[in-house]
């Protein structure tokens, strides 16, 4: 068995060609998103997908005028219908489920050929308020999706041994 070569081949991309993503590459994308698992399956999510030109240059505005964030030519707005549920273990189910989401759709994306990166520097209110996003709900993560134009060096991780134990901490 080997580490899937999505896995092996991902990294953060940050410039993007201009050229448009196939509707159908861009479905899967999103069909491999909503086949990730959530708590209880309550699938308490809305993506929502942006690609015109002029609703992306707003983000990049609410993004605090980050360049590569509007050059992307798709953006997945990763959004919560539900803030409340928690978990057995106490803990808040949007944002694991939302991120476990968010990796399928990278995956599949870096699958069709594509770069992505998540971004998280944005100002909430603002995206939510250039989408009519529910006052109560989140928007967790943008994913900004385009064929790479550049070829960055993978970034180093912490070895397996620094992060990994078997049966005690
Ligand atoms: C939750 C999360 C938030 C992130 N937010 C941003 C961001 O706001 N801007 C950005 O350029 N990259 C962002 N990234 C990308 C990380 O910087 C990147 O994944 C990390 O440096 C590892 O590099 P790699 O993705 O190339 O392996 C984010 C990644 C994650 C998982």
């Amino acid at each position: 068995m080997e580490i899937l070569p999505e896995i092996l081949g991902r990294k953060s991309i940050r410039k993007f060609k201009s050229t448009p993503i196939k509707k159908e590459i861009l479905n899967r994308i999103v069909d491999a998103g909503v086949r990730a698992p959530s708590a209880k399956n309550r699938q308490e999510w809305r993506f929502i997908v942006i690609q015109k030109e002029d609703l992306r240059k707003k983000i990049q505005d609410a993004a605090f005028g980050q360049e590569y964030v509007g050059q992307a030519p798709a953006i997945i707005a990763a959004c919560t219908t539900n803030i409340d549920y928690r978990m057995p273990n106490g803990q808040l189910s949007y944002p694991v489920d939302l991120s476990i989401a968010m990796s399928f759709m990278m995956l599949q994306a870096v699958h069709e050929g594509m770069g992505t990166c998540c971004i998280t520097t944005f100002d909430e209110q603002e995206i939510k308020e250039l989408f009519t996003v529910p006052f109560s709900m989140r928007v967790v993560m943008l994913l900004l999706i385009g064929a790479p134009d550049e070829d960055p060096e993978q970034s180093a991780r912490k070895p397996v041994k620094r992060v990994v134990s078997f049966d005690h901490w």
